[in-house]
């Protein structure tokens, strides 16, 4: 099998591995495709420097390789609290009265798609199976042909395509996605936000495009983009669980709420994650049944995000009141109902609070996929499971229908989603959850890795 070299602009450096929920989805999956697969994994450090020099830092650390390039402070704030952050992430998550437009941000963004190609060039030998991630690079793939790279280059987006509709409000959208039809492959979470791309391709390029096949054809050049949900490292995950620490962290959690019911929520604090229309939703849940402000207790963990981008900013002071409010109106002396912790936990202590929550809520706005619905079901007690509630609007929603599925901009149906969990018999959990942890096993990180290199590798081009 060929090597693998991986680029994203995220890198789990080992430094940075101990925290679980902070990083996303994109770091862990990789870091797992990775030890799995072998290989390189090239991105930015997550260090600012003065002037930007080129110069690689190679480490090597549980059979995993990482070259990353320390970028300029105008980089970081151009590239990815400007273009990346402030205009593609609100955009693609469809929050168009988010997303700014600036032209500084398009150079900033352009001028580090050539510092990555320029770097990671040198590091790609020619039997090599090129695999590029996430919405900061769209561009590379084009970058890296223009230096006289002739392997397969794949792509993936971790975060969803948005209809074509929005998608035109980007100024030069179409240079932007005909540098991407540089790739051999273009894979995305779902089939929604595949056809998506595809329309585009066809309304504003004019492409022609298979709809069956996913292969697109434009000016002599061809691509194929496809639908590859992303799963957990399963293995990983369950070997987690069982860890003292993942034990202890479910004491802790269970020894604090006693006799209440724990609720949890695990996200970055992101506007995409739907954290005050949560907030709203427990509140209306509790004004609708006041009998349980004493047996429920809501646990958020949101460890912040992005913190020099100013909507980021916004939606902590926004979910501080929120939770503020709520807590002022309903605790007593002995009862806080909402728990709100802004600190990132290792992968095993999330199992631990996993497997002693009864209800979990993963209620996103808009999501590409989101694992925190997966881990949640994988940590569960299989005699004993607790109930997800997930988001229509999430990627998993398509693959976990068994979960107790909710429109999450509503407060009425997310109370009521609360109060079916509560009620539901042990028998309806564990039919759901053996329904859910089939999809949660099967569909993991390994299939997702093997389905996406084996097609790069033998589609024909
Ligand atoms: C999402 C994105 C990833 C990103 C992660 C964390 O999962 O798809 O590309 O790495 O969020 O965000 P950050 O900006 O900290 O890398």
């Amino acid at each position: 099998m060929s090597r693998l070299v991986v680029i994203s602009n995220r890198v789990a450096v080992p430094k940075a591995r101990g925290v679980a929920g902070a990083q996303g989805g994109l770091a862990g999956a990789l870091n797992s495709a990775l030890k799995r697969n072998g290989g390189i994994w090239f991105g930015w450090s997550g260090d600012e420097v003065a002037e930007f020099t080129g110069e690689i830092s190679i480490q090597r650390a549980e059979g995993v390789t990482t070259a990353t390039i320390d970028l300029a402070a105008q980089d970081v704030e151009e590239y990815y609290n400007g273009y990346a952050n402030s205009t593609l992430w609100p955009l693609f998550h469809y929050r168009i009265d988010l997303t700014e437009y600036e032209r500084e941000f398009g150079r900033g963004y352009e001028r580090v798609n050539e510092h990555f190609a320029e770097s990671v060039r040198p590091l790609i030998e020619p039997d090599d199976l090129v695999w590029v991630h996430d919405y900061h690079l769209l561009p590379l793939g084009e970058r890296l042909r223009s230096r006289g790279v002739k392997n397969r280059i794949g792509f993936f987006l971790h975060i969803p395509w948005p209809p074509t509709r929005l998608f035109v409000s980007l100024p030069y959208h179409d240079r932007l996605v005909r540098t991407m039809l540089e790739y051999d492959l273009i894979g995305f979470q779902t089939r929604e936000w595949l056809e998506s791309f595809l329309h585009y391709c066809q309304k504003e390029l004019g492409a022609d495009v298979d709809e069956d096949t996913g292969r697109i054809t434009l000016g002599g050049r061809t691509v194929h983009a496809r639908a590859y949900p992303i799963g957990i490292d399963y293995d990983h995950v369950m070997d987690q669980a069982g860890t003292g620490d993942a034990r202890q962290a479910a004491q802790r959690l269970l020894a604090s709420t006693r006799h209440r019911t724990a609720m949890l929520g695990v996200d970055r604090l992101d506007y995409s994650k739907g954290l005050p229309e949560r907030i709203d939703g427990i509140s209306r849940f509790f004004d609708q049944h006041p009998q349980h402000v004493r047996d429920l207790v809501y646990i958020q963990i949101a460890p912040p995000s992005r913190e020099d981008v100013e909507s980021y900013q916004k939606i902590r002071t926004q979910l501080e009141q929120k939770t503020g409010q709520i807590n002022g109106a309903r605790s007593e002396v002995d009862l806080v109902p909402i728990r709100y912790v802004n600190k990132g936990h290792s992968l095993a202590e999330l199992c631990g609070f996993y497997r002693a929550a009864k209800i979990a809520l993963v209620t996103p706005l808009r999501d590409g996929m989101n694992l925190v619905a997966k881990e949640y079901i994988a940590a569960q007690d299989p005699e004993d499971p607790g109930v997800l509630i997930l988001s229509r609007f999430a990627g998993a929603a398509l693959q976990m229908p068994e979960a107790v599925l909710v429109n999450p901009h509503s407060p009425d149906e997310l109370s009521h989603a609360i109060k079916q969990a509560l009620d539901m018999p042990r028998e309806e959990r564990k039919e759901r959850w053996d329904a859910l942890i089939k999809t949660v096993r099967d569909d993991n990180i390994q299939r997702w890795t093997e389905n996406f290199t084996g097609d790069l590798a033998s589609l024909p081009i």
